[in-house]
């Protein structure tokens, strides 16, 4: 296999992380041919036989179609062990049982991911050894910064893959290509030409279980600080003269140095709110502080919007509206770029349905253009039409896509030591104005649009 990665092992293989998202993403990875040649290890706390690991792998492969030959191999030849990854003896164990330069993935919760790192600092690893590690990465800055700083005494920087799976969604992937592959968009792309964008992420999904983890993130850590910063950085930053790692998660971090809160004012700039009982989609929800494992303590927000401006020539004084919640009435997943009016609309026409839009939708993936025409019946009436198109299927799911990324030690679409820290700083002072409530706590039923008033900004 590429660039030599004998060994993928998997901390925290028992999880629900490995079995919905990682396994299923591997499993389509090996079977469409770009990486099969190396060997899996899951490791965990709890004791799993062999053949209960390797059924495992194969239940998790097939979930995403996974069922080719090369898939079934790499599962029938896959291995376990029960260990403890913050402990150097049972680390030397897990190495020696690993063929070739080994890549570990940490599907671990942050605090153990930490510990694991402390223990790995003090174990010989072979020349070449990869890390991928999941988010949350940290939980603010002074903890993201403190863990680099850790990695970075274990292996070199271009070695450490931050996981983010919206960097391998196909689509916004497709960004690239739409900004960079047509000569129409870029001369626009820019505070004279565009009124404003929003990235937005509303879910029919509740909390799922998660409350373990989501009870302490909330929607603003657990969507806009990581996923859509980085959507929003692929959006806003410069060309980049290539999509090397260095090139494109270079041109990602200047344009997220840039990001602040508008107008500094982190109050004034973000809401909150968090569900009550509701029904999506013919499913009853309960109120989000009566899931299990919630506590009402912590106020966690289901529901996030912050509005950014990107402090650049190209970008000032446009915002930048993120959003993401749970439990809403209709899935909303989609980049918009609003563009400025036109500055005059001759005379005699009537109608006006608003300034074009171009809209990049994540789910379903397609891309249309809102654009202002004479429309039908009276000419010099004005209407709306809308060009779109279906962005074509990945061939892998974003699992797949970030993995052969680590598998092939590149970098690309991993998140880079300085992005990190970036996202973390942009969104410290909402998390400070939240946690002193200068900011309101509203609540919308689960299976509405969000609370009453709410209107677009
Ligand atoms: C995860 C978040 O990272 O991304 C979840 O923790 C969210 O809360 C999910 O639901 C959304 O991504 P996708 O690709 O599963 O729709």
């Amino acid at each position: 296999m590429a660039k030599g990665i004998g060994t993928l092992v998997i901390f925290g293989a028992g999880g629900d992380l490995a079995k919905r998202l990682l396994l299923p993403g591997l499993g389509q990875l090996v079977d469409s041919g770009r990486n099969d040649d190396f060997a899996l290890l899951g490791v965990g706390q709890d004791t799993m036989s062999t053949s209960a690991w390797r059924s495992r792998v194969e239940k998790s492969f097939a979930s995403s179609g996974a069922t080719g030959a090369r898939a079934r191999a790499l599962a029938a030849k896959s291995e376990y062990l029960t260990a403890d990854v913050t402990n150097r003896d049972d680390l030397d164990m897990i190495l020696s049982t690993c063929t070739g330069t080994p890549a570990f993935y940490f599907a671990l919760p942050p605090r153990v991911t930490i510990a694991a790192c402390k223990a790995l600092a003090r174990v010989d690893l072979p020349d070449g050894t990869v890390f991928g590690l999941e988010k949350p990465f940290g939980t603010d800055l002074a903890s993201a910064a403190a863990l680099n700083r850790q990695l970075v005494k274990i292996i070199p920087e271009n070695r450490i893959h931050r996981v983010d799976h919206f960097l391998g969604k196909s689509t916004v992937l497709n960004l690239l290509g739409l900004r960079f592959a047509n000569r129409i968009l870029e001369p626009v792309w820019n505070s004279d030409n565009i009124d404003r964008v929003e990235i937005v992420f509303d879910e029919q999904l509740g909390l799922e279980g998660r409350a373990g983890y989501y009870d302490r993130a909330g929607a603003l850590v657990d969507m806009i600080q990581s996923h859509l910063l980085l959507v929003m950085a692929l959006v806003a930053m410069e060309p980049p003269s290539s999509i090397d790692a260095e090139d494109l998660r270079g041109a990602m971090a200047q344009a997220l140095r840039a990001t602040n809160v508008r107008g500094g004012d982190a109050a004034a700039s973000s809401r909150r709110a968090r569900y009550t009982a509701g029904t999506v989609k013919g499913r009853k929800l309960p109120s989000y502080i009566r899931e299990p494992g919630v506590d009402a303590k912590n106020r966690t927000e289901t529901l996030a919007e912050v509005t950014f401006t990107i402090d650049n020539w190209r970008w000032a004084g446009v915002p930048f509206t993120l959003r993401s919640g749970k439990a809403l009435s209709t899935p909303r997943k989609e980049i918009v770029v609003t563009f400025k009016d036109v500055p005059h609309l001759p005379t005699g026409f009537t109608g006006k349905p608003g300034p074009a839009a171009l809209r990049i939708s994540l789910s379903p993936d397609d891309i249309s253009l809102d654009l202002n025409i004479n429309g039908q019946g009276d000419p010099f009436t004005i209407d709306r039409v809308v060009l779109s198109t279906e962005f074509g299927a990945g061939e892998l799911e974003p699992y797949g896509e970030v993995l052969s990324g680590l598998l092939t030690n590149d970098p690309t679409l991993s998140v880079r030591a300085d992005e990190i820290e970036e996202c973390w700083r942009i969104v410290a002072p909402v998390l400070a104005a939240w946690k002193k409530d200068a900011v309101k706590l509203d609540t919308y039923p689960a299976g509405s649009d969000g609370p009453k008033g709410w209107r677009r900004r």
